[in-house]
């Protein structure tokens, strides 16, 4: 039976929550104060880059299931049985979660709530803040408004897929009648649900995106202990993950993770445990690592090329991670301000994202602009574009001693090093052994 619904924040899940609702036939209006990105979405033009989002907005408003709104006329009218509430939870200065815009949403939400609602709550908020909704603002409503905590696992670039075909869905609630709704909103979607309290699922959420950080900090620790040692980190990875207890994905080494979860979480994560008088050791060392990490080609990059003041660098990649434009917390936020400061020419290229991090660095519309006369090659983002590059003309283009760092390990290494170019990535087998403590 199709659901009345209501989300509340266009960004990426908001918007991916609501077009993917509209498509499994429910009736939902995507409510956002940003007057031009409510008018943008209403012309049928998705705000995000996101494989798969433009097609159902445009079936989704053509079937009527789906419509914008801005809050002006009175968040009382928009309120749907279902309300969720999507909205950014950036990182404050400390490192916790902002929670300004949710609260905003919430309390609105429940001095304008005139008839019963459940609220489900989709942004990623730490553990307690569920109970503490409810304490200052739901409970003080003069309606029932029921409280879900159910959060997301898209990731960027495959969210639409991950919302259809995910491995479990969560949801933390307290009364059998907000889950059975749930149930309900959900009833197209084959997979396991995991019921359990608020805070249980809100511990779920920061323990999943923990846990993947960790797996990626510590396939880099390997990596850089295969520097040390000469092994090959790609064997490595093959070998543990063919071990069904250990699985084969977020086993790729390279320059650590970014982009708009992993990092915050993180970090969020840390926050929560300190506050609450515990010292979370290993997910310290987790961000630590991953901070290292991304300043190795910078490290490697400077010890081979001591005058880098004379010299060129092309960086091969600006978004976090590839099919995306977004930068937010890539690598190369940190990499391209310190080899300019060293005085390095930088030159980015990037086939989608725009934004650039450095004022001082030159974006080019071409990747042989930012090859030619670079002296080393950075690769940020594993872009397919860069593992079908003519590694001849790139040997051409690229002045001596021609270092491609690949900082993805997503490169052909007998490829490039067969054209004649000075190879590096991390913990990849081959004649340089540069561990970061050596
Ligand atoms: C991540 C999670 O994968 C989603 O499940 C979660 O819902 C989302 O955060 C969120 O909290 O909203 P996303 O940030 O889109 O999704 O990106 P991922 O594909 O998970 O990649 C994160 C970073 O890890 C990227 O920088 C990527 O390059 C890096 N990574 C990933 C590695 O360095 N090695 C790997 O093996 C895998």
């Amino acid at each position: 039976m199709p659901l009345r619904v209501t989300v509340v924040g266009t960004g990426y899940v908001g918007l991916v929550t609501g077009v993917c609702l509209a498509h499994s036939g429910h009736l939902v209006t995507c409510v956002d104060i940003d007057r031009d990105k409510v008018d943008m979405l209403a012309s049928g033009t998705s705000t995000i880059y996101e494989p798969g989002i433009e097609e159902l907005l445009s079936s989704g408003m053509a079937s009527g299931n789906l419509t914008f709104a801005t809050p002006e006329k009175g968040w009382g009218e928009l309120i749907s049985d279902i309300t969720v509430v999507a909205v950014g939870t950036p990182m404050a200065p400390n490192g916790a979660a902002d929670l300004s815009a949710v609260r905003v949403v919430v309390s609105s939400l429940a001095e304008a709530a005139d008839r019963p609602f459940t609220l489900v709550m989709k942004s990623t908020v730490p553990m307690g803040t569920g109970a503490a909704l409810r304490h200052r603002y739901l409970d003080e409503a003069v309606v029932r408004i029921g409280y879900v905590s159910n959060p997301e696992f898209l990731r960027e670039g495959k969210a639409i897929e991950d919302w259809f075909k995910t491995d479990r869905i969560v949801l933390g609630a307290d009364e059998e009648a907000d889950r059975a709704l749930m149930r309900e909103l959900y009833a197209d979607i084959d997979a396991p649900l995991v019921e359990t309290d608020v805070a249980s699922a809100e511990t779920i959420k920061y323990a999943s995106n923990a846990f993947l950080s960790t797996k990626i900090s510590f396939i880099n620790e390997i990596a850089n202990l295969c520097d040390c040692i000469g092994a090959d980190i790609d064997a490595v990875s093959r070998g543990i993950g063919m071990d069904k207890r250990i699985g084969r994905d977020f086993l790729k080494a390279g320059i650590g993770y970014g982009g708009s979860c992993f990092p915050k979480d993180t970090r969020a994560l840390d926050f929560i445990a300190t506050l609450n008088g515990y010292q979370f050791t290993l997910l310290k060392s987790v961000i630590e690592v991953n901070n290292r990490q991304r300043l190795l080609p910078v490290v490697h990059v400077m010890r081979a090329l001591p005058d880098l003041h004379e010299r060129s660098i092309a960086i091969l990649g600006l978004a976090f991670k590839p099919d995306t434009d977004d930068v937010r917390e890539s690598p190369a936020l940190d990499i391209v301000p310190l080899l300019a400061e060293q005085g390095a020419a930088v030159r980015i290229y990037d086939p989608i994202a725009s934004e650039l991090p450095v004022a001082g660095a030159a974006r080019v519309a071409d990747i042989w602009q930012a090859l030619q006369g670079a002296s080393a090659a950075v690769v940020v983002t594993e872009w397919q574009e860069f593992r079908e590059l003519d590694w001849e003309r790139v040997r051409q283009a690229m002045a001596g001693p021609a270092i491609i760092f690949d900082g993805r390990n997503c490169l052909d290494a007998d490829a490039v090093r067969a054209a004649g170019l000075t190879y590096m990535a991390v913990g990849r087998k081959g004649e340089h052994r540069f561990g970061m403590n050596a």
